[in-house]
């Protein structure tokens, strides 16, 4: 499967499912690496590992559709077919969505719908919940709104601090995310509504 990964900063999901490719564990391929910010530390991590990255800069277009158009355009001539967002910042425009219909995923540090948007991990820490976890969902329009696909479960301790929770996250979203790209390259996954199911 030819995938484009969209990031924007530390690129340690990048790097995850770039290692589960490399050894043989996921059935794609990745096409490209953009990102939407020049000092993005997972676009050095990139290019260190030999694959094609680029960086297309939002201010240096007149609007929010002028951007995801060249974004898309960027994708398509790469002939990529699932659009995976790692870390990536901004919203995507329905008619950037529309181009890959139910072929554009994200991974998100909570156990959605609960605490979407910024610092999951934190906001979920500071609500005092006793599980958290990330969750691998299709990308809609709306903030962390879309179809979830899969979803991982962490305890939180007594002694955590956002940052030992957010640790322990990360690594279920480094084994997750993986997986569900593994999931859609081998055709498994299925959506009815909003309702994902997986064949095992
Ligand atoms: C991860 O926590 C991911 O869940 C969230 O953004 C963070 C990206 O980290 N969407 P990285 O760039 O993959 O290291």
């Amino acid at each position: 499967l030819p995938i484009g990964i969209l990031v924007s900063g530390r690129g340690s999901n990048m790097e995850a499912i770039a290692e589960a490719i490399a050894a043989g564990r996921v059935p794609a391929r990745i096409q490209v690496v953009i990102s939407d910010r020049q000092e993005a530390r997972a676009l050095e991590l990139a290019r260190q590992r030999g694959l094609k990255a680029s960086c297309l800069v939002p201010r240096e277009y007149p609007s929010r559709q002028a951007y995801d158009r060249a974004l898309a355009a960027a994708l398509k001539k790469e002939g990529v077919e699932l659009v995976v967002l790692a870390g990536f910042m901004r919203l995507l425009s329905q008619d950037f969505l529309d181009q890959f219909p139910g072929a554009v995923i994200n991974i998100h540090p909570a156990l959605l719908p609960a605490f979407p948007g910024l610092n999951a991990q934190r906001q979920a820490w500071e609500y005092g919940v006793k599980f958290s976890g990330c969750t691998v969902h299709f990308v809609d329009a709306g903030t962390d709104t879309g179809p979830i696909i899969a979803q991982a479960v962490v305890p939180v301790r007594d002694d955590d601090t956002p940052e030992t929770l957010a640790a322990r996250i990360l690594v279920e979203e480094h084994r997750l995310y993986p997986e569900v790209i593994k999931w859609l390259a081998e055709g498994r996954v299925t959506l009815h509504g909003r309702r994902v199911s997986v064949k095992i």
